[in-house]
């Protein structure tokens, strides 16, 4: 599979039992792809026992951001395990919070998306999660698409 090229997004979700304030949670994802246009669904496979795979077991609201070339540390970041806390993770990098979901929506995406789960289909070692599709912005994007092929970020063209 990694000869298929494929678009990077960040999916977020708010955990709001985890502290006083909640959490926020975030993870790279490469297996995320539109199912269905009416209704609008989109899928993300999550690895099972992720962090973000056992938030969605349990509230069916996240956050999507198609992430642009220059926001490849993004990427980066939310791709590593063991990590410190999530919300220095977010610290640095601009946001806004979608007002659905409460997920995290990352400023300079090519796109956001807030969705709610309508299916989850456990698949070998991933869950896939089927989400209807609540709120879209598409926040005049400039620049390409990060995207990941034979294991490394890359940039059209
Ligand atoms: C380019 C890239 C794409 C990834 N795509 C996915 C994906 O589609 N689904 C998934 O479960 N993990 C994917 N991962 C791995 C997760 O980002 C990573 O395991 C996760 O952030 C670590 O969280 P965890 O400690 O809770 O597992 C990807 C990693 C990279 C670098």
């Amino acid at each position: 599979m990694s000869q298929l090229a494929a678009g990077v997004v960040l999916v977020t979700a708010h955990d709001s039992d985890d502290g006083p304030h909640g959490e926020d949670v975030g993870m790279t994802a490469t297996a995320f792809l539109s199912v269905s246009l009416d209704p609008p669904l989109v899928m993300v496979s999550l690895r099972n026992g992720s962090r973000m795979d056992d938030l969605l077991a349990e509230q069916p609201l996240w956050g999507v951001s198609v992430l642009s070339e220059s926001q490849r540390h993004i990427a980066g970041r939310f791709a590593m395990k063991g990590r410190i806390s999530d919300r220095l993770l977010f610290e640095d990098i601009p946001y806004t919070r979608g007002k659905v979901s409460g997920a995290l929506l990352v400023r300079g995406a090519l796109a956001t998306l807030e969705c709610r789960t309508e299916n989850r289909v456990v698949a070998g070692d991933h869950t896939l999660v089927i989400g209807r599709v609540l709120e879209v912005e598409l926040p005049s994007p400039s620049g390409g698409p990060l995207m990941y092929f034979r294991g490394r970020y890359r940039q059209l063209g």
